[in-house]
């Protein structure tokens, strides 16, 4: 049996050529890493967890008229995608104060915000992955100005879409990552939603008592990571039948 080819490896996932032309196979590792891959493990069963909640939110996306990179879950650990080109912007959407933007502008965690914030980070992992200006991003070319239109435009669709679905299962959506990518439909471009939605690119805060159920878990050494995505999965109802993690809240710390 001929060996497909392995095109592109990351911190979490792998992507190998796709059975079709314009497809390509995104496998999801159970590794974890932080602090621009400082800090590493693997997490026994996160890439089978991350490969279903990424399916049911592009799923559900998709189901709305976001159009994403999704077309179906193949295993455990892979799903069929389009091929994109990737535009080299990480866009990170803000509901509630966390992280980084808690640092840089010296705001409590858990500060909500006036109205959502969308931030743009550029992709290189040489530089930290810096946050950058739209004015850097049209003077560098690493988008038009209708592409910046349009990514916002999506960012806020898809902050929508995971809020109400996250509310809805006694989750706070604090803020989310997400890459967008271009395809060509002939002459003309089109932007969707690509990589990853899942606890991994996400801070997903328990409304009743804000344990966090994302990956700020290994960040920041909070417990056992995997209990807190199959929590996640098991409110969503997602849990694929063989995960064997205990699934008790009281486990997560
Ligand atoms: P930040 O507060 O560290 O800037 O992260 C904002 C959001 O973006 C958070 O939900 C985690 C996500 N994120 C990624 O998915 N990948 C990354 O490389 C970084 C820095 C953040």
């Amino acid at each position: 049996m001929a060996r497909r080819k392995k095109l592109y490896e990351g911190k979490a996932k792998i992507l190998y050529e796709g059975p079709e032309p314009g497809t390509l196979v995104q496998y999801f590792k159970d590794d974890a890493t932080a602090y621009n891959a400082e800090k590493k493990d693997v997490i026994d069963g996160k890439g089978v967890l991350n490969n279903r909640l990424s399916e049911y939110f592009m799923n559900g996306l998709n189901g709305i008229g976001v159009p994403t990179h999704f077309i179906k879950r193949i295993n455990m650990r892979e799903q069929l995608i389009r091929s994109v080109e990737i535009i080299p912007l990480e866009v990170v959407v803000r509901n509630v104060a966390a992280g980084s933007m808690s640092e840089r502008l010296g705001m409590a965690e858990g500060t909500a915000l006036p109205r959502p914030i969308i931030e743009f980070y550029l992709k290189d992992d040489a530089l930290g992955d810096p946050l950058v200006t739209e004015e850097h991003i049209i003077a560098f070319g690493w988008a038009g100005q209708q592409d910046l239109d349009d990514m916002v435009a999506l960012a806020l669709r898809v902050n929508d879409f995971l809020s109400g679905v996250m509310m809805a299962v006694g989750i706070k959506l604090v803020d989310f990552k997400i890459e967008i990518g271009r395809i060509w439909d002939g002459d003309f471009q089109r932007l969707i939603v690509a990589d990853e939605i899942s606890p991994d690119s996400c801070r997903l805060w328990d409304t009743e008592s804000g344990q966090k159920l994302d990956k700020d878990v290994f960040r920041r050494d909070l417990g056992n990571l995997a209990a807190a995505y199959t929590e996640v999965a098991r409110r969503l109802g997602v849990l694929p039948s063989n995960v064997t993690h205990a699934v008790k809240p009281h486990v997560i710390n």
